[in-house]
């Protein structure tokens, strides 16, 4: 028997699926993961979500400690909402490039430049950079934050595709866009898109709105993962061309059997998420590793930018 026998693969999930179910009761841990994530996780997630609705649902655990599958950042803004809570992350190198493109200094510079806007910073962004800016948004909120927002001058930061949609939105305000993007959602092309829908003319075309614009012109619907789930279920149509990350298939599969999903390339795949596997998840809560954690002056300050956007969201409920 070797590691390619089909039997062996079954027997070895079994194992780590009883493996992780037993931990999780020693540790009181409760699993979340990114919608990105590989399907041998999102299988044993306890609660599945975009950016926002993770971040909610780790206020709202009851356990001690939360696995976050998903990728830094995420779990950064969980153990900051959570100082009571042990957070871990099952692979520390699973990073979040977008959130590299912008620095602490160099926002500064820009709050020098544009004195009297407001910073309202994309969760994918790290805790430092989430100190020094007035507020979060995710992909699902972005508009509304924008829009709530009293200062008529906005810095937008990282996701210039993200700020560029907000800006078409919200057109009474003054975006200052920063030239970050997602390696990930960047690499979907116009062509791509086209070259689907002439292959699938009845599909309609579904995009998050990290990709590009001309990519986000020819969207039936822009919006977050949990954003395109709900479309699709809501929807008549059949079949769908997805404009994100191909992870979000498992959900989107699982919620619509009938209903048909294709991606425009082969290459919608976002390295960083893919890291956590089962094997890495049952180490994690196996070695209790790797615990992330803030510094406190750095904490005090980005906790309240998470917090405000909640409080902003809740109070629209
Ligand atoms: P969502 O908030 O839409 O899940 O997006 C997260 C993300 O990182 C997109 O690249």
């Amino acid at each position: 028997m070797h590691r390619h026998d089909q039997n062996f693969d079954q027997k070895y999930k079994e194992h780590l699926h009883r493996k992780i179910a037993e931990l999780k009761k020693e540790r009181d841990a409760i699993i979340l993961a990114h919608n990105y994530q590989r399907e041998e996780i999102q299988e044993v997630a306890d609660i599945k979500g975009d950016s926002y609705a993770l971040a909610v649902a780790a206020t709202k655990a009851k356990n001690k400690v939360i696995a976050f599958c998903g990728v830094l950042f995420m779990a950064e803004g969980a153990a900051m909402l959570n100082p009571d809570k042990t957070v871990l992350l099952p692979v520390k190198e699973a990073g979040c490039p977008l959130a590299e493109m912008i620095t602490v200094d160099k926002l500064r510079k820009k709050k020098e430049e544009y004195p009297e806007a407001a910073v309202v910073c994309y969760v994918n962004s790290s805790a430092a950079v989430k100190a020094e800016s007035d507020i979060c948004c995710t992909s699902s909120n972005a508009v509304e934050i924008v829009k709530a927002m009293k200062e008529d001058k906005i810095i937008f930061v990282p996701d210039k595709n993200l700020g560029r949609y907000v800006r078409e939105h919200v057109p009474d305000k003054e975006l200052i866009l920063w030239d970050g993007y997602c390696v990930t959602h960047m690499r979907l092309t116009m062509e791509e898109v086209l070259k689907a829908k002439e292959l699938y003319p009845g599909a309609e075309f579904l995009a998050h709105p990290e990709c590009r614009k001309e990519v986000l012109e020819l969207a039936n619907y822009v919006g977050s993962t949990a954003g395109i789930l709900k479309y699709v279920k809501g929807s008549s149509a059949k079949e769908f061309i997805i404009g994100t990350e191909n992870g979000l298939i498992y959900q989107l599969t699982q919620d619509n059997p009938g209903k048909k999903f294709y991606m425009p390339t082969n290459e919608f795949v976002c390295a960083n998420m893919k890291l956590t596997t089962l094997g890495w998840l049952a180490r994690s809560l196996e070695q209790m590793m790797y615990v992330i954690t803030v510094p406190e002056n750095i904490a005090v300050k980005a906790r309240k930018t998470l917090s405000r956007m909640i409080d902003v969201m809740e109070a629209k409920k």
